[in-house]
């Protein structure tokens, strides 16, 4: 099946309280185990940077599970980035610093990150190499880089069957949002060839039925 392109930002206010409010705890959970094993330092007082943080649920839960890290967090939706500020504990935003700008024209406070993360920003992108030139451009050597997003699935049939499966009880808005990110989203084989493009030296593990996890460290 080929790629359909979804909208680039979730700029529809009931589109962002569908998804703020949806249930991520489990592959939310998850990302920030394994970003948590790669990290492998509860000390970890660096820098971050969160790209594509939508309504902030995975910045806020590194900013707790790290507690001297500081976070830059961006998204071009102002509505996810009102929806972060109006719902995160003002004690970790002492720590996250949420941008509202579209990448990669937004101009970031650091040149260099120590680690960068990003989860379900590359299906949004017309051109997935904003997303890898911009992870290349704000790392420096020894920059931990961690990546997770869909996989498209071999069809609309699967598309369907996979809402089905994950997202029965969500409102329907979120099962829309989820079946379009589905089409718009790339293979394991396409996501290798724009790593190699790009010469960015991430391992890729498929995850998921679903979901494939990108993570390795700049050289
Ligand atoms: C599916 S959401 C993921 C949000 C968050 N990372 C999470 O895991 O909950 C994708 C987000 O990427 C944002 N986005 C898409 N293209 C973008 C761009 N070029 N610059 C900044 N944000 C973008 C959208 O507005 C949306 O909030």
């Amino acid at each position: 099946m080929q790629r359909i392109l979804e909208l680039e930002l979730m700029e529809d206010v009931d589109q962002v309280i569908a998804y703020a409010q949806a249930d991520f705890e489990k592959p939310h959970n998850d990302f920030l185990q394994r970003l948590k094993t790669f990290v492998n330092e509860p000390t970890f007082n660096g820098k971050a940077l969160d790209l594509g943080c939508g309504s902030g649920d995975i910045s806020r839960r590194f900013a707790s599970a790290f507690p001297f890290s500081k976070i830059d967090a961006v998204d071009g939706s102002k509505p996810m980035i009102d929806y972060a500020l109006n719902s995160i504990d003002p004690v970790l935003q002492l720590r996250l610093n949420f941008i509202h700008g579209k990448l990669p024209d937004t101009v970031l406070p650091e040149s260099s990150y120590d680690i960068i993360f990003s989860n379900s920003l590359l299906h949004h992108l017309p051109n997935p190499q904003v997303l890898w030139q911009l992870i290349k451009k704000c790392s420096a050597p020894g920059t931990r880089i961690v990546v997770m997003d869909l996989l498209r699935p071999v069809s609309k049939k699967m598309a369907k069957t996979l809402v089905e499966m994950y997202a029965i009880d969500e409102p329907k808005i979120l099962q829309r949002d989820f079946y379009n990110s589905l089409l718009a989203a790339f293979s394991l084989e396409e996501i290798d060839k724009q790593l190699a493009f790009a010469e960015l030296p991430l391992a890729i593990e498929q995850v998921s039925d679903r979901h494939v996890f990108l993570s390795g460290i700049a050289n």
